[in-house]
């Protein structure tokens, strides 16, 4: 008789796909606030990512009331000089009803190979992160906008650029509307070798 293995079609493992299939990039969001326990929670369970010779190159910056003001004053400036006022402050509008702001680094290293092995760690993290919020009901958006090259944003944030790379800003909180998203099917993806 073939020997198999453990099942496979277990109700937790449907469930635990839905929540990896389900996680959609949201952009509107309920003004209620996320518990700082629940984030604080997902951090910690987005440092458990795989990390080649367990470098844990990544950093969280968890944004308060003061420094989210600066970060929207700051869009308006960018957006403003790019275009004009009204485009300013319609960004502006629209960043300020984010309620929660996440930035994630990665340190930097002088090898190019710990480098991107690095930013790949980082990458993991930030999707641990954005399963454990969503399966708490928690939506997200990682952005990487101009915002998260620029020098002032750094400096708002306190991050030293000779150091550090920005992964990405990372909004999150009770979503308002979730879109729908497709995929291709698999066999456009998937190659099978003998
Ligand atoms: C590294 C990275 C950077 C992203 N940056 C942006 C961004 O700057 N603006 C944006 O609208 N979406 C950004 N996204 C989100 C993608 O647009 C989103 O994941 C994609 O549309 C698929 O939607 P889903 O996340 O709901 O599956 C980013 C995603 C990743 C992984």
């Amino acid at each position: 008789m073939k020997k198999r293995g453990p099942s496979f079609e277990t109700q937790a493992i449907r469930d635990f796909g839905e929540v990896l299939r389900g996680r959609r990039t949201i952009n509107l969001y309920l003004a209620t606030p996320v518990p700082e326990e629940l984030v604080s929670s997902a951090i910690e369970a987005a440092t458990w990512a795989p990390n080649h010779h367990v470098t844990e190159p990544w950093r969280f910056y968890l944004l308060g009331k003061t420094t989210i003001a600066s970060c929207v004053e700051l869009v308006r400036d960018i957006v403003t000089k790019k275009k004009d006022a009204r485009a300013g402050e319609f960004k502006a509008k629209n960043w300020a009803e984010k309620p929660g702001w996440l930035v994630v680094t990665c340190q930097k290293s002088d090898d190019e190979v710990r480098q991107r092995e690095d930013y790949a760690a980082c990458s993991a993290a930030v999707q641990n992160l954005m399963l454990y919020l969503w399966k708490a009901g928690v939506g997200s958006k990682w952005t990487t906008g101009d915002i998260t090259r620029e020098d002032r944003f750094f400096d708002i944030v306190g991050i030293d650029a000779d150091r550090e790379t920005v992964v990405g800003l990372i909004w999150y909180g009770y979503p308002k509307l979730t879109p729908a998203q497709s995929r291709k099917p698999l066999d456009e993806v998937m190659t099978k070798l003998p």
